[in-house]
Order: structure tokens, then C-alpha cells, then sequence
């Protein structure tokens, strides 16, 4: 490479959907964002802004092959795998990806000598916490495998610091949502889990109707309360920690999330208003793990990143969700 090539970082699952708006955010920054993935839920259309690399995060050979084609300056890492429902009946393949995967990440960064690491990490580190806001320093007690596998990745990452003087930022998300608001790339999980886009494809039809998971919670409205955060808002914070961490040395961890905590009839009021037609929907029973409510604290972030979400009002999460909604709708008939 010559001295006006870009700057390559490297981006496990970036063909996912918060690695594929983390790609879009280093591209504008003037990086080149290679994704490197093993589509088992990537998409190959969401990787627009460099180049796709298909491989494992375990398997070192691919790995290392990657590395030294690109040479990245550092890395993020979201390639795990995400659905906490499966992670409870099936926590091997939660284990081996998310913190086996992890550590051979790590062994490729130590033999590598990549200093800089940004983690795609998880409010579900938390499991049920004690009081609302959550901030950092909360105990970390997570209920299910997935919760489970990425706080242990966060402390595998912590004693690769320590030890070989990686530095490293976690950010963990509260409920990721919403769509690039230029829709170049959105939401597709298969299967979908999520609130907002079943909501949104039982309104168009392209889903059945929604079953709510309890109304008999002590909130407001008796549902649960979330913290829905801008996929978008995410990206630009990954940003904020890697150009953080030049000067900061060890491992970190930051809250990403509004710090306002929004109900599940709040969020089906908004699809409503945005769609102009009610959310079919029928009350069901409390969904096991699920928490009444969980919102952050999102000081630290705000304080040391200098990091504030730019449109992550509940409004604006559904709208561009929603507009996301309809072009992939229209794109597959
Ligand atoms: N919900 C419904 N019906 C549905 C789906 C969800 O009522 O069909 C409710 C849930 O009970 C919850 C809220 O909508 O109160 C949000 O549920 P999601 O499944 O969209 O998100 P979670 O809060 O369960 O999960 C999110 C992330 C996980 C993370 C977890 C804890 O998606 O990755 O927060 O931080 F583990």
C-alpha cells in the first residue's frame, strides 16, 4: 500500500447491522472499513463502504490472512452471535463464537501487534440490575448465555490489556434500533426478535400480528421500559472510542443508551403514527427475563467521548426504521 491509502481498520461482522453503520461512519471518516465476517447472518448487500472478507473469527489461518492483506490499524469487533432466547437453549454455539471467537480475535490482535480494540458489547451484562439508571459500576449479573458470553468476553478482553497492552473501550448497547436515515442499510435479522420491526411488519402485513409481553409490569402504562438508542447514534460512538482511546491506555467500558426510558405502548403508539394505522396486537404473558425496566446512565460516554445521541428520539428511531421497512418490503414484492 502507498502512503495515500486509507487507513484500514478492521470490522468483524461488518456485515451486520450495527458493524455495517460503523462501516458507513469510518468511510465518511475517511477509513477503510473491511468487513470481515462469515455471513451466517451478514448481509452481503450491507457492505458498501470497503471490502467484504468472508471468514471466522476462529479460524486464525483467515484470520491472519485478512490482517496481512489490509494490515488494519485496529479493530471492531461485533461479530458474535445475538439472540438471547437461543442463547438459553443452545449456549454452546453462544460460548464458542461469542467468547471462543472473541479470544482468537485477541491472539490475532496480540501476534499482530493491533493495539486499539472497540467491543460490541451488551446492557445484557447487567442481567437484572438493583436500581435504574444503570451506570458502569453496577454489578455486572447476567441472566442468560448471551449476557453470560459477552461480560466474559469483556474481562478476557481486560487481562489482554493488562497483560499485552491492548486498549480497549466496550460499548454496551441498551436496545440498538431504527435505520441509516440516508437508507443505505437497516435492520434484517433472521429470524426477526426484535419490537420495533415486528411491530412495523404487522402493521404492513409482512408479519402476523404482535404478541405484547405483559401488561402487568409496575410502570406507568403496566409495560415494559427500554432505552432505545439510534443505530446511527451507535456508529458515531464507536468513532468517539476509537479516536478516545489514542490517548487512553487499558480496558474501558461505556454505556450507550438515552438515558430515558421509553414503554413498549409508547414504541406501538409511534409505529401507529407513523404508519397511520393501528398495530395488530394482542396482549400475551410477561415474555421469562424479561426485566420491568432498564434505562442508562449514559454520563461517562457524554463526559470522556464527548458523546451525546443526535436522533434518537423515539420519533426519529421510527421513522427511519420505518422507511427502511418499506423499501426492503417493496424490494422483495
Ligand atoms: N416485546 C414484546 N413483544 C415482542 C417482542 C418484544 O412485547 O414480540 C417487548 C419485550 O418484552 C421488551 C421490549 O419489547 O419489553 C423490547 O424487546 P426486544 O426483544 O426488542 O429487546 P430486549 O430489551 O429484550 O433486548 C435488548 C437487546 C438484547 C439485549 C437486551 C438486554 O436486543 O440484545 O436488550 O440489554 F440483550
Amino acid at each position: 500500500m502507498n502512503n495515500d491509502s486509507p487507513i484500514a481498520i478492521l470490522v468483524t461482522g461488518g456485515a451486520g447491522y450495527v458493524g455495517a453503520h460503523a462501516c458507513k461512519a469510518l468511510a465518511a471518516r475517511g477509513y477503510l472499513p473491511v468487513a470481515y465476517d462469515n455471513m451466517v447472518y451478514g448481509h452481503r448487500e450491507a457492505v458498501k463502504w470497503g471490502p467484504l472478507e468472508i471468514g471466522d473469527i476462529a479460524d486464525h489461518a483467515a484470520l491472519d490472512a485478512a490482517i496481512e492483506k489490509y494490515r488494519p490499524q485496529a479493530v471492531m469487533h461485533f461479530a458474535a452471535f445475538t439472540y438471547v432466547g437461543e442463547s438459553v437453549t443452545d449456549p454452546g454455539k453462544y460460548y464458542r463464537n461469542n467468547v471462543a471467537g472473541t479470544l482468537s480475535l485477541l491472539e490475532a490482535m496480540r501476534d499482530h501487534r493491533i493495539d486499539r480494540l472497540v467491543f460490541s458489547s451488551t446492557a445484557a451484562t447487567y442481567g437484572k440490575p438493583d436500581s435504574v439508571p444503570i451506570t458502569e459500576g453496577a454489578v455486572k449479573a447476567p441472566i442468560n448465555p448471551y449476557g453470560q458470553s459477552k461480560w466474559t468476553a469483556e474481562q478476557m478482553i481486560a487481562d489482554f490489556c493488562a497483560a499485552h497492552g491492548l486498549r480497549a473501550a466496550a460499548l454496551r448497547y441498551f436496545n440498538a434500533a431504527g435505520a441509516d436515515p440516508d437508507g443505505e442499510v437497516g435492520e434484517l435479522h433472521e429470524p426477526e426478535a426484535h419490537l420495533i420491526p415486528l411491530a412495523m411488519q404487522a402493521v404492513t402485513g409482512d408479519g402476523p400480528p404482535m404478541t405484547l409481553f405483559g401488561d402487568d409490569y409496575p410502570t406507568p402504562d403496566g409495560t415494559c421500559i427500554r432505552d432505545y438508542i439510534h443505530v446511527a447514534d451507535l456508529a458515531d460512538a464507536h468513532l468517539r472510542a476509537f479516536d478516545w482511546l489514542d490517548g487512553n491506555s487499558g480496558a474501558h467500558a461505556f454505556n450507550l443508551g438515552t438515558g430515558r426510558g421509553v414503554s413498549v405502548r409508547q414504541v406501538l403508539d409511534a409505529v401507529e403514527r407513523v404508519a397511520g394505522k393501528p398495530v395488530p396486537h394482542s396482549i400475551g404473558p410477561r415474555r421469562a427475563g424479561d426485566p420491568a425496566e432498564l434505562f442508562s446512565d449514559p454520563s461517562k460516554a457524554n463526559r470522556e467521548l464527548g458523546w451525546t445521541p443526535k436522533i434518537s428520539d423515539l420519533d426519529t428511531i421510527v421513522a427511519t426504521a420505518w422507511a427502511w421497512h418499506r423499501r426492503e418490503g417493496a424490494k422483495n414484492g
